[in-house]
């Protein structure tokens, strides 16, 4: 079994603006030659713009969120159809942001992971325990309970990824120790063998929380780390390409 390429995926979370195209178009004049999959999930307005000011390179364009249904009565929401009408490629699904402000279970979560998948986007599943959760010494309990819960059978086949984003570590600077990260990765790791078998060795587990130039190179060669969901440092084409080429 080869290893999968590895993902690294910016996530705009709500910032940006036209303007910040600019930043985009930086990243995919940064690239070229890179060994990663690289992706920016902007907000839900600039999808359609990135898409088609990155058409061309080999940068792709995620979203941050889909809803379950195809269409209807949601105000507010977006579907994993419009995502992928408007160009997205990806989408980001259970981030902690949303598991935390919005109540996303993991059943909402998986239900949103098969959307994904019936409007033909790649979906990248968040999992990640709270500080309480690890100081209680839970966190392996945790993150491969949400694993369980939130991938549902019918990734089997098809590509995905999962991220590991300690909620104790998005927006802080503080980060879990290499040998911390990577006993979570192999947990997430027999779990996915234990769903989806021989398959399961070759999904991408990402590293998310407070990744940034400095950090990425130790964190990206751990074991079983295939990648990262960057946050605040994904913003700045500098940043991001420093976390790219630390690869
Ligand atoms: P930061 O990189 O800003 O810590 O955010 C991580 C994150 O939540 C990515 O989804």
């Amino acid at each position: 079994m080869t290893a999968p390429q590895p993902l690294i995926a910016g996530n705009w979370k709500m910032n940006g603006l036209a303007a910040s195209l600019d930043e985009a178009r930086a990243v995919a004049a940064g690239v070229a030659g890179s060994a990663a999959r690289v992706a920016i999930c902007p907000p839900a307005t600039l999808i359609h713009r990135m898409s088609e000011a990155l058409a061309g390179t080999t940068v792709l364009v995620g979203g941050q969120d889909g809803h379950a249904e195809a269409s209807g009565a949601f105000t507010g929401d977006v579907a994993a159809e419009q995502l992928a009408d408007a160009g997205a490629k990806l989408v980001i699904l259970g981030h902690s942001e949303r598991r935390a402000g919005y109540r996303e279970t993991d059943a909402l979560v998986a239900a949103k992971v098969k959307a994904a998948l019936r409007a033909g986007l790649e979906p990248i599943v968040c999992v990640g325990e709270t500080i309480d959760e690890r100081k209680a010494g839970r966190a392996l309990e945790v993150v491969t309970g949400q694993v369980r819960g939130s991938l549902p059978a019918e990734l089997a086949g098809t590509t995905f990824s999962v991220a590991y984003e300690p909620v104790w570590a998005i927006g802080t600077g503080l980060t879990p120790t290499t040998p911390e990260i990577e006993e979570v990765h192999r947990a997430i790791r027999a779990t996915l063998v234990e769903k989806f078998g021989e398959a399961g060795k070759s999904v991408p587990i990402l590293y998310g929380g407070s990744v940034k130039p400095a950090n990425a190179a130790e964190i990206l060669h751990a074991d079983e780390v295939g990648g990262a969901l960057v946050g605040g440092a994904s913003l700045k084409a500098a940043d991001f390409l420093g976390i790219i080429r630390a690869l």
